[in-house]
């Protein structure tokens, strides 16, 4: 599970406290069930959107899995899955409640993807689940929005055209979100394409081709919180060739998963006309843009395809584990901290 991370960390992570202890050895696929299946329940489709269940062997290799939504298999599950936005909207008398039941060495997952400034109703979900999906890296399943990865032989890669200098994303414009505040100062020092809901409109699935002719992206979250870094970094810039300017966490959190010399910090200026003149140097001076790129020579970028990877990585990590039994006790806590 965490091979991508040791892989990055190999080289950048100097900073990072050692790997928790690794889980103990498979024994002989503890959990998997009769014939070394492991059942995997989704218990909401993520959004009430019914999806086809992907095939995990032939799109990641991970084998003996049985992914569904079928409510009637609930006795054979290994795991159940539970999107947290739909919990939150069916409130957990929504949850499997019985008969039959709930297996004894069932593992309840939970699962959530926004930030826990967008995820109401974690106060009364104490006790009840076994293990935790999300992004943050310390939790039971990691599945971050993207990942860097060394490839024995990575492509070249060549630097689009650029013809802009930045460029924005933005679908849900709240003037109380920081980076909201961050751009409207920025932007009497610097001219910023922005794109979406309240700006130049976006070809349907073209973000990555347009950012791709922008030197600059604005890699700004909807909110500051551990570990959460989102396809507005893996896709919208990096997958696009754009440097990412980015407002989240601290850098230090982004040094985790990605080089230093990959992002530019909004955070390493003290004011936004001081990152604007930063930006304008770049635009002047070839060399010193380049170098956000020197990275690429080594890793190549993996976004996250919502949401067969999830479920993938749920049944792998299920064959992994041992036998120990668990309980998130405290969810709001950890997920909040
Ligand atoms: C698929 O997984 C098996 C077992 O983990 C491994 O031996 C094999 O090399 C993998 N194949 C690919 C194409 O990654
Ligand atoms: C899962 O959590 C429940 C609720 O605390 C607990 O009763 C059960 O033993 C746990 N199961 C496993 C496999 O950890």
């Amino acid at each position: 599970l965490t091979t991508w991370t040791t892989e990055v960390c190999k080289r950048f992570c100097v900073r990072l406290k050692p790997e928790k202890p690794e889980k103990p050895e498979p024994e002989a696929a503890a959990r998997a069930g009769a014939g070394g299946e492991v059942n995997v329940l989704l218990w909401w489709e993520p959004f009430g959107r019914p999806r086809r269940m992907a095939d995990c062997r032939r799109r990641y290799n991970i084998t003996g899995c049985r992914l569904s939504a079928d409510r009637s298999r609930y006795g054979e599950a290994q795991a159940v899955l539970f999107h947290h936005r739909d919990l939150a909207l069916h409130g957990a008398q929504g949850l499997p409640r019985g008969p039959p039941p709930r297996p004894a060495r069932q593992l309840w997952v939970w699962m959530n993807f926004e930030s826990p400034s967008h995820s109401p109703g974690l106060r009364g979900l104490a006790g009840l689940f076994n293990w935790t999906m999300s992004y943050r890296r310390d939790s039971d399943v990691f599945v971050p929005y993207g990942r860097l990865y060394a490839p024995p032989a990575p492509r070249p890669f060549v630097l689009p055209r650029k013809t802009r200098l930045v460029a924005w994303v933005v679908s849900n414009w709240n003037e109380e979100h920081a980076r909201v505040r961050y751009y409207r100062q920025l932007k009497e020092h610097l001219a910023v394409d922005v794109y979406g809901a309240r700006g130049l409109a976006l070809a349907e699935g073209g973000v990555v081709e347009t950012v791709s002719a922008y030197k600059f992206y604005l890699a700004f979250e909807n909110s500051q919180h551990t570990d959460y870094i989102t396809e507005k970094l893996w896709r919208n810039a990096f997958a696009a060739g754009a440097v990412p300017v980015v407002l989240g966490p601290r850098r230090a959190n982004y040094e985790r998963f990605i080089p230093p010399d990959s992002f530019i910090h909004v955070d390493d200026f003290p004011s936004p006309r001081l990152l604007a003149a930063y930006l304008k140097f770049l635009d002047k001076n070839k060399p010193s843009y380049r170098r956000y790129f020197a990275w690429r020579k080594k890793y190549e970028v993996h976004v996250t395809s919502f949401w067969d990877e999830h479920f993938c990585k749920v049944c792998e990590a299920v064959r992994a584990a041992g036998n120990q039994i668990k309980t998130v006790r405290n969810l709001a806590g950890w997920f909040e901290s």
